[in-house]
C-alpha cells in the first residue's frame, strides 16, 4: 500500500493504470476510519482491481461555526486500518494543493434536492461535497465510487450530479453500519460524552417507532413525525434539526407513506450533529 500526497502524482498513477486494463475502485472519505468506511472498502476490493481511498478533510463542505478545525485526524491510524482490508492506494492531499491561490470553480446542483434538510441547516454544504467529489473523481478517475446511505442526501445529490454532468463513474450505495446498540457508526461520535451517547440512541429508537407505526398500518407522515419529535424531544440534551419524511429519489417531503419513503433525521446532542436514516417500508 502506498500514500501518495501529490496531485499530480496520483492523477498519473491512475491514468496509468486505467491504460494498462485495471479497474479502479474509489472510496472517498474524511478519515477518521471506522467499520462504516471499512465496509465500502470491502466493497470496493470485491469490485476493482485497484483499490483507491482518499483521506482529505474537505474545507469547502464545512461552515464557519462547524467542526473543521476539530474534526478527528490521525493519517497513521488510518493507514494500518487501510492495509488490513486491501486498499492499494491511500490519496491524503493537502488543502492548498486541492484549493491552490486563485482558486474559483465550483460544482453545484441547484434544484431542491440540495436547499432541504441538510441543506437547509448547512448552506453551501452540498456544493463543497459536490465540488470535492468531481475534483476526486476527475483525479482517480474511477470506474466504481462507493458511497454509504448513512449521508443518504449526500448520496442522492452525488446520483444526480453523476447523471447530470454524465460522469463515466458507477455508483454503489452501501447500507448503513450501526454499533450493536443500533448507533449509526459516524467520525463524530467520538464528541459524545457517555450520557450523551445514551441519549444519541434515540435517533435509531425513532427509526424503529416509525417503522413500528407504518407496520401497524399508519401511514400520515405528519402524525408519524409529531410522535417521533415528542420521542426525542424526551431527552433532555437533544436539539431537533429536521425530522422528515421524504421521496427516496428527490427528497421531496411526502404527506403519506409509500414504498419510497424514508424518515431523515438529524438531531443535536449536546453541541454534536447526528443524523441517521431508513427507509420505512420493508425494500
Ligand atoms: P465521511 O463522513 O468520512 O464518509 C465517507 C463515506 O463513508 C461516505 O460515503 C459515508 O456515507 C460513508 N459512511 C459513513 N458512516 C457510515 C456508516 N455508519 N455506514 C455506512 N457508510 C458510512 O461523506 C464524507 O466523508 C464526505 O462528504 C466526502 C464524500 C468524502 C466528501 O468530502
Amino acid at each position: 500500500m502506498q500514500i501518495i500526497r501529490s496531485v499530480q502524482q496520483m492523477q498519473q498513477r491512475c491514468l496509468t493504470a486505467r491504460q494498462a486494463g485495471k479497474r479502479i475502485a474509489f472510496v472517498p472519505t474524511m478519515g477518521w476510519l471506522h467499520e462504516g468506511h471499512l465496509s465500502l472498502l470491502r466493497e470496493g476490493r470485491r469490485r476493482g482491481d485497484l483499490l483507491v481511498l482518499s483521506i482529505f478533510v474537505n474545507p469547502t463542505q464545512f461552515g464557519q461555526n462547524e467542526d473543521f478545525d476539530s474534526y478527528p485526524r490521525d493519517l497513521e491510524r488510518d493507514a494500518a486500518l487501510a492495509r488490513d482490508v486491501g486498499v492499494d492506494l491511500i490519496f491524503a492531499p493537502e488543502a492548498a494543493d486541492m484549493y491552490p491561490r486563485g482558486y474559483q470553480t465550483f460544482v453545484d446542483v441547484e434544484g431542491a434536492m440540495t436547499s432541504v434538510l441538510c441543506g437547509a441547516s448547512r448552506p453551501g454544504h452540498f456544493r463543497g461535497v459536490t465540488t470535492v467529489v468531481t475534483k476526486l473523481f476527475t483525479i482517480v478517475q474511477p470506474h466504481v465510487a462507493l458511497f454509504g446511505q448513512k449521508d443518504f442526501q449526500q448520496l442522492a445529490v452525488i446520483r444526480r450530479m453523476t447523471a447530470d454532468l454524465n460522469l463515466p463513474v458507477e455508483i454503489v450505495g452501501m447500507p448503513i453500519v450501526r454499533e450493536p446498540d443500533g448507533l449509526a457508526m459516524s467520525s463524530r461520535n467520538v464528541y459524545l460524552t457517555d450520557e450523551q451517547r445514551r441519549q444519541a440512541l434515540v435517533l435509531y429508537r425513532a427509526l424503529c417507532e416509525a417503522r413500528r407505526l407504518v407496520a401497524g398500518g399508519r401511514t400520515d407522515s405528519a402524525g408519524i413525525v409529531e410522535s417521533l419529535r415528542a420521542m426525542i424531544e424526551a431527552e433532555p440534551e437533544t436539539r431537533i434539526d429536521y425530522v422528515e419524511i421524504c421521496h427516496q429519489a428527490t427528497l421531496e417531503r411526502q404527506r403519506t407513506v409509500d414504498a419510497d419513503s424514508v424518515l431523515l433525521l438529524a438531531v443535536f446532542v449536546g453541541k454534536t450533529r447526528l443524523i441517521d436514516n431508513g427507509y420505512l417500508l420493508p425494500t
